[in-house]
């Protein structure tokens, strides 16, 4: 839940997480993240409006309504549509992934399109251009899994646990990615592919005695070669969609961005050919301040129904 003035100042931004509750289980049980939110988000939108704003002055209420899991969205799109009519307020359905590049444009105030952004989350990994307010093209995305799932399911066979991205990150700092060399993804094109990888780091796991078998160095060297890997590939395509695609503005967005070697990496790669904005920490993984942020330029008429398979 956020309030955020003109699209482009946060007032308030709060995110109830579920990591504790969904650790347990290895990963998000749907039936509990949506039970969670209908839980949480009365609390969170009473949190906010009585912090910094009176009811009268919001002008616009933007909700997501996709892509995510549909027992989530529809929590939210019914409450925001209570809302929406209680107060006589506007409403505008968001796509998810135009929020994870509004991040960027609330994290710098002179960003505006055209602009290429490579989003990067737990169910997408795309290229696309941007060329105006409230337009995407995608020129690339992953044949089989997503950067962040891979992730998730590569920290799995290490023994490493639930959220993947934060402990392979953790790991990783602590290993040496030239010890146990990894595969590094490569298809023609823009095109994405994380499967054989982790398929790779699956067998190495056993050739080494199962994930109980790994000492503690060789795990950490396995979660840097792993990260170097994905990170690598990520930003060979982006490399190259930008020479396909030249543009004075770069945006690395959505939860992998949180990730300390594609930060650090992303510059490098760029080489001074445009400029890069990747969201601080807070505004890559998911939160209401980037929903609020493309609100205004949802699709006017958009269809407020969730949808969990929403495309860009
Ligand atoms: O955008 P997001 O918060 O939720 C989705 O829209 O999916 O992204 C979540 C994903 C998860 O797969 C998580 O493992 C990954 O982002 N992630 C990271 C890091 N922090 C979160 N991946 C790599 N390194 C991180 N530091
Ligand atoms: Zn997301």
């Amino acid at each position: 839940m956020a309030l955020v003035e003109d699209g482009r100042r946060i007032l308030a931004n709060l995110v109830y997480s579920q990591e504790e509750i969904h650790a347990s289980y290895g990963g998000v049980v749907p039936e509990l993240a949506a039970r969670g939110h209908l839980e949480k988000l009365p609390t969170l939108i009473r949190t906010a409006l009585a912090q910094e704003v009176r009811r009268q002055d919001v002008d616009l209420i933007g909700v997501t309504r996709g892509p995510g899991l549909v027992g989530c969205l529809l929590v939210g799109v019914g409450l925001a549509q209570g809302l929406a009519a209680a107060w006589g307020t506007p409403i505008a359905g968001v796509n998810h992934l135009w929020g994870h590049v509004y991040a960027a444009l609330l994290a710098r105030a002179d960003l505006e399109p055209p602009l290429l952004a490579l989003v990067v989350s737990g169910a997408h990994s795309d290229l696309v251009r941007m060329p105006a307010h409230g337009e995407f093209q995608v020129i690339g995305r992953t044949r089989d899994d997503a950067a962040g799932e891979a992730f998730d399911k590569a920290a799995r066979t290490l023994g490493l646990g639930y959220p993947g991205g934060p402990v392979i990150d953790r790991q990783a700092r602590l290993g040496d990615p030239r010890h146990q060399p990894l595969p590094v993804p490569s298809l023609p094109g823009l095109e994405f592919s994380f499967s054989g990888l982790k398929t790779a780091l699956l067998y190495r796991v056993r050739d080494l005695g199962g994930p109980n078998g790994l000492d503690a160095a060789t795990r950490a060297d396995l979660a840097a070669a792993f990260e170097w890997s994905v990170v690598d590939s990520l930003l060979q395509k982006l490399d190259r969609a930008l020479d396909e695609w030249p543009v004075r503005e770069v945006v690395v967005c959505g939860g992998v961005a949180a990730n300390t070697l594609l930060r650090s990496r992303a510059e490098e790669v760029l080489s001074g050919r445009a400029r890069l904005t990747v969201p601080p920490f807070a505004l890559c993984t998911d939160n209401a301040a980037m929903i609020a942020a493309a609100a205004p330029h949802a699709r006017q008429g958009a269809e407020l129904r969730a949808d969990p398979a929403l495309g860009w």
